[in-house]
């Protein structure tokens, strides 16, 4: 892997080979010494032009677990053009050595640019741009849902079960609610998850459902109690954006209280559930919009399982971008080191 831009440059066998390598991170994450030596000497640089939390410590922590040297640079405020701060910063990166850089971007096709601008000659990782792509996000939340549900969802056995290495989501059901026209995280899910067989149902009021959705690999609904009644596998909340509305969310539906009202889940939606059925949000949660207070905390949510997840997985793409098939030294096939140092 070259750079990771969009979920769409992932192959059915590359995306399982990411959740595989990650399965095998998450191992090293439950260790008492979670860093391992695999990216010694390389930098990565956290260039974030976007406000985020769990996205840039992620990568951050997912970096330094790997040993590389991690720069961040956050880049929010800037007056220059926007085409014009991204040369000359990508510039200053390259001079400084970068190995890869994870890039936030308000500007859909920054990353795009960035890695085929020529400018740079590093790895380029989205780490979000516009309402275009999250491709790290649907990759944590494929391992997520891969972790807690076989094929038919039922429930893996024991804790982590057998994890589900080598396997897609196939016939798995995902219900994907809320702000769809305004999410990355939608955009790149349905791209993911269908190619990984499963079955996505989106979920939203018609002015936050995006024009062209039918041509996207997915049903479209606009009726949350009708969805929930078929009995999804997993259920995955979007934030309201309302930062993309353009002023305070007017238009896109009437008020707080409606939303909630048709969009919102609670626990008396989740206890329509299937007993199997998992809870998913990307973070960060308008407790009381999207989401009471009472289903994030259920015992059906696995939102604080999916931040820890997400460093599994960033570092499982770091792994592969900058070691995966470039150098034998660390690549998995030579001698008994893998990934995580230990032989596989
Ligand atoms: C998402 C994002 O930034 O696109 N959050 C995240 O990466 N954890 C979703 C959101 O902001 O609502």
């Amino acid at each position: 892997m070259r750079h990771l831009l969009s979920a769409a440059d992932l192959d059915r066998p590359t995306a399982i080979q990411v959740l595989d390598t990650a399965v095998q991170m998450a191992a090293t994450q439950a260790r008492e010494i979670k860093k391992l030596p695999t990216l010694r000497g390389k930098t990565v640089v956290n260039l974030f032009f976007e406000d985020s939390t769990r996205t840039r410590i992620s990568f951050e922590t997912a970096a330094k677990r790997l040993s590389a040297d991690v720069i961040n640079f956050a880049a929010k405020g800037s007056s220059v053009s926007k085409g014009e701060s991204l040369k000359d910063t990508a510039q200053t990166l390259q001079a400084m050595g970068a190995d890869a850089v994870v890039i936030r971007h308000p500007a859909s096709g920054a990353p795009h640019s960035l890695a085929h601008s020529g400018w740079v000659d590093t790895a380029v990782i989205n780490a979000g741009d516009g309402t275009h792509q999250h491709p790290t996000q649907a990759l944590l939340d494929a391992f997520t849902i891969r972790r807690h549900l076989s094929p038919g969802g039922v429930r893996r056995v024991g804790p982590g079960g057998d994890q589900g290495v080598g396997a897609g989501l196939d016939g798995l059901r995902v219900a994907i609610i809320g702000d769809i026209l305004h999410s990355r995280v939608a955009r790149s899910n349905v791209q993911l998850l269908s190619m990984l067989g499963a079955e996505v149902t989106l979920v939203g009021p018609p002015t936050l459902v995006p024009i062209g959705v039918e041509t996207w690999p997915c049903q479209t609904s606009y009726d949350l109690d009708g969805v929930l009644a078929t009995g999804p596998d997993a259920v995955m909340m979007l934030r309201v954006q309302r930062e993309r509305m353009g002023g305070g969310g007017g238009g896109f539906f009437p008020s707080a209280a409606e939303y909630t009202h048709s969009y919102g889940l609670d626990a008396r939606r989740i206890a329509r559930l299937p007993e199997h059925s998992i809870v998913m949000h990307p973070g960060p949660m308008n407790r009381g919009l999207e989401i009471s207070a009472d289903a994030a905390d259920s015992a059906r949510a696995v939102i604080v399982e999916q931040v820890a997840n997400g460093v599994a997985v960033r570092m499982a793409v770091l792994y592969l971008v900058l070691a995966g098939d470039s150098s034998a030294e660390t690549s998995p096939d030579a001698g008994s080191s893998g990934p995580t140092g230990a032989a596989l």
